[in-house]
């Protein structure tokens, strides 16, 4: 093959944290935001309660309250107001418990987390461990309340803790939380996930993302009796061993692998490619028997990335003109961009999918599915072996369920793409203004931006942003009550519970955010 037609370097397991790591950046501590935060108030974000031990900090702080309220007045304020609404922001966002909370756990669990993005390692200083969320709000040990981006990484969309999702869970719980055996909310879900995906015949439910993609793989190697598989970079895939490959420059074909302890077999059936650039992966075609393209359809796990249509509609005609079957890892985008997912929105019907994330309606969950004579070479139909002691457990089948029933409803793509578009928009507006580069967008509930000039089109773009200065716009939203993912390489996520007040006050921090970094 021609190896400079393919992409060089491998990707990365951006959302396990591998791209992320190392880049701790230490923080002075920044005064909080006064309209920001009256804008917080005036949506009710800033209205805590004290349940679960959590601490209201406008009821706790009537002082503090007064100051933002009256810090508010815009620019009729004295100087002397601001400087005493500041002091008493400075109060209000306090992080004690967490950083307690962390410095324990981080004698127990490697690194004080459970999933590595989850430390704030790119953005530096500690993570905000949570209490409780509800509906678009996250609310922490600290008895801090933040607008909510991140919804669990994906699944949260039709809001945190819904009451009908939650009165389902609570009905079913009395019946028993798992089964190992068959149950007709199998039956359910998987019809739901059928009928609403355009290239899904047949579906096989696992507990997570990571177990779909490695299931996924190990159906297209059977199916087509070949080993080799083509990714991109920027694209994950779950933290499978055979996912997790990274190659220096020109070596895109030897698949060295990423993290210790991946074996170098396991990779070496692991090519890559560069997103939205045909050539890069029809050289790949050329010169190997390839088993399957797979990829995110719109790319979530190096920020937010699009493809272009031209791009869906060539990786179409060029897995079938070479034989090979087209993935498309929907674990993100399945649900969230459109009903039926990127295919559904794009108009391209790839031959597998694989699902997670909103299925699960906050439970973990992971599906794969796809053409009835693929996935009957799926145990026991046919041979190719993949199983799970929880898979399909009656409480994640659940949440799936009246999730998906809520996401049905009327009007639900139509509110997330409009608060997503106005999100977006307000903030690029607001960062141009401050006079900072910046380029992004959103599809529906997804959105992203990058600290520098677009159009970003590819990871190796996406590498070119200022992620210091992300760092800092992190940190400085986060204390004014805005919670978003704390990488540049992550997109974000709203959901049916965000309002026009929410994305309002929003915009509103990150005005001031933009003006100080
Ligand atoms: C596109 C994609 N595939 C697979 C995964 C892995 O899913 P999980 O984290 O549930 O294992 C993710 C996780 O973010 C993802 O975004």
């Amino acid at each position: 093959m021609k190896l400079g037609e393919a992409c060089a370097v491998a990707p990365l397991a951006v959302s396990s944290g591998l791209l992320a790591a190392g880049a701790a950046i230490a923080f002075a501590p920044s005064v909080g935001s006064t309209p920001a935060r009256h804008a917080l108030r005036s949506s009710g974000a800033a209205r805590g309660s004290a349940t679960g031990g959590t601490v209201d900090q406008a009821a706790c702080a009537p002082a503090v309250a007064a100051a933002l309220v009256g810090a508010a007045a815009g620019a009729r304020r004295s100087r002397r107001a601001r400087r005493s609404a500041r002091q008493a922001l400075q109060t209000a966002f306090k992080t004690d418990m967490s950083e307690k909370i962390f410095a324990e756990a981080q004698d127990l669990m490697p690194g004080g987390v459970s999933s590595p993005v989850r430390a704030f390692k790119s953005v530096g200083g500690a993570p905000i461990v949570f209490d409780r969320v509800k509906g678009a709000y996250a609310f922490d040990v600290d008895g801090n309340k933040y607008i909510d981006y991140v919804g669990t990484w994906g699944p949260a969309i039709i809001g945190h803790a819904d009451d009908v999702v939650l009165a389902a869970l609570k009905d079913q719980m009395e019946k028993g939380t798992s089964f190992g055996a068959p149950s007709t909310l199998e039956n359910v879900l998987a019809k739901m996930v059928i009928d609403a995906v355009p290239s899904v015949e047949m579906v096989r439910f696992t507990n997570s993302g990571t177990e779909a993609c490695m299931g996924m793989l190990r159906l297209v190697r059977a199916y087509t009796n070949r080993e080799t598989v083509i990714k991109f970079e920027g694209c994950y895939h779950g933290h499978a061993d055979s996912f997790l490959v990274q190659a220096g420059s020109g070596v895109a074909t030897l698949g060295l692998p990423d993290s210790p302890g991946v074996p170098k077999g396991a990779t070496a059936g692991t090519l890559c490619a560069q997103y939205n650039n045909l050539e890069s992966v029809e050289a790949l075609l050329k010169e190997n028997e390839v088993a399957a393209v797979i990829l995110e359809p719109v790319v979530g796990n190096s920020g937010f990335i699009p493809p272009t249509k031209e791009f869906l509609q060539g990786l179409r005609e060029l897995t079938t003109k070479y034989g090979a079957l087209l993935v498309f890892d929907e674990v993100m985008t399945g649900f969230r961009i459109a009903y039926g997912g990127a295919q559904a929105y794009f108009g391209v019907t790839p031959d597998v999918t694989t699902m997670g994330k909103v299925i699960g309606g906050g439970l973990p969950v992971g599906a794969y599915g796809g053409r009835r004579d693929i996935m009957e070479v799926v145990a026991p139909a046919g041979p190719m072996y993949q199983a799970g002691t929880l898979s399909g457990n009656p409480l994640a089948m659940t949440a799936g369920i009246e999730t998906m029933k809520r996401l049905q409803q009327p009007g639900s793509y139509e509110h997330l793409d409009k608060i997503t578009k106005k999100l977006i928009g307000g903030i690029l507006d607001a960062g141009k203004e401050a006079g900072h580069a910046l380029c992004g967008g959103s599809i529906s509930g997804m959105f992203g931006f990058f600290f520098c000039e677009g159009p970003v089109t590819c990871f190796a773009d996406a590498t070119k942003s200022d992620t210091d200065k992300f760092a800092r716009w992190h940190r400085k939203m986060l204390e004014r009550g805005i919670y978003l993912a704390p990488s540049q390489y992550e997109a974000g996520f709203t959901s049916l519970a965000h309002t026009e007040e929410d994305i309002d006050a929003t915009i509103a921090a990150a005005k001031e955010v933009f003006a100080e970094i």
